[in-house]
């Protein structure tokens, strides 16, 4: 894909200038928040959601802990949602937020999903190279990295692998944990502002007993000074959790605890003698409020 720079860079600043709240105040930059939260030894949570009910969940669960909150939109839901319309919906919804709000492409695979979450206002992107040998990882992240900082936008990119458990919807890796010594070099050669490191998590649930390395996590966090992210928030046991966070983690992804409990309570919903005769409006309601204390949980197990 190649890219009129020139115009990529105009475009860019104006999407930045809007992001960046010189307009109005918005979204916030990702990098500003996982550094704030790097200072105080704290994490953010990113959820990864898809539609109306599960943001405003979001938004509410970071405003009873009065903690900021990444909105995380992964790549694999660009078939199926309106990446512009969502990007505009999150914004309105951070334009009211009590704390504040940044938009996050997720595990993108496509220099061209990349540049269309930039060009719709997404404040942070990740970039998965992590399937690819640390060389081409390396030059692939590094042309991202070019791209998203011309625009003011942060960039996340994993090396190592996050392996899948059950009930996750995202791509299967192989479970390879993070060097260290390649994590100080990857985050030399390519400027990244954010690190997904692999230390045993995965992504959904676990399948046996969770084996986090914990010593791994101090190692990689001794040899590189950006902020680190854990993958696979979901059924990571909570002293994990936060353990994680007192040794450098800033940044912990939830997806598939939240998918349960919205389609637990789906099911409850339709269990229902007379849930036939229900109007979509009061089920998405009933399930807005079954996600948001999974959420709230996770936030306040960061802070
Ligand atoms: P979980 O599905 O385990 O919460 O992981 C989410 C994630 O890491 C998305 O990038």
């Amino acid at each position: 894909m190649t890219i009129n720079r020139a115009a990529f860079r105009g475009l860019a600043a104006r999407g930045a200038a809007r992001v960046l709240g010189e307009t109005d105040n918005m979204l916030v930059n990702t990098k500003d928040i996982l550094l704030e939260a790097q200072q105080q030894k704290k994490a953010v949570a990113a959820f990864n959601v898809t539609n109306l009910e599960t943001v405003q969940a979001a938004v509410s669960a970071a405003e009873q802990e009065n903690r900021p909150v990444i909105i995380a939109l992964g790549e694999r839901y660009f078939p199926t949602v309106d990446v512009e319309g969502f990007s505009a919906m999150v914004r309105a919804i951070a334009a009211k937020a009590a704390v504040p709000v940044a938009l996050h492409l997720d595990h993108a695979y496509e220099k061209q999903s990349i540049v269309r979450a930039i060009r719709c206002g997404f404040t942070s992107v990740m970039f998965d190279g992590s399937k690819h040998a640390l060389e081409r990882n390396m030059a692939l992240t590094r042309d991202i990295v070019e791209i998203a900082h011309m625009a003011g936008v942060s960039v996340e990119a994993e090396i190592g692998s996050v392996a899948r458990g059950a009930f996750s919807d995202e791509e299967e890796g192989d479970g390879r944990l993070t060097d260290p010594e390649d994590a100080k070099r990857f985050v030399a050669e390519t400027g990244v502002d954010f690190l997904a490191a692999a230390i045993g998590t995965v992504h959904g649930m676990y399948t046996g007993e969770p084996r986090i390395d914990l010593e791994l996590l101090t190692r990689i966090r001794d040899a590189v000074r950006v902020p680190l992210v854990l993958h696979g928030g979901s059924g990571t046991p909570d002293e994990i959790i936060a353990e994680a966070v007192s040794r450098g983690i800033c940044k912990v992804n939830v997806n598939t605890e939240v998918s349960i409990a919205a389609v637990a309570e789906l099911l409850r919903f339709a269990a229902k003698p007379d849930a036939a005769r229900s109007h979509l409006s009061t089920v998405m309601a009933e399930v807005q409020e079954a996600i948001q204390p999974v959420m709230r949980k996770f936030v306040k197990l960061l802070a």
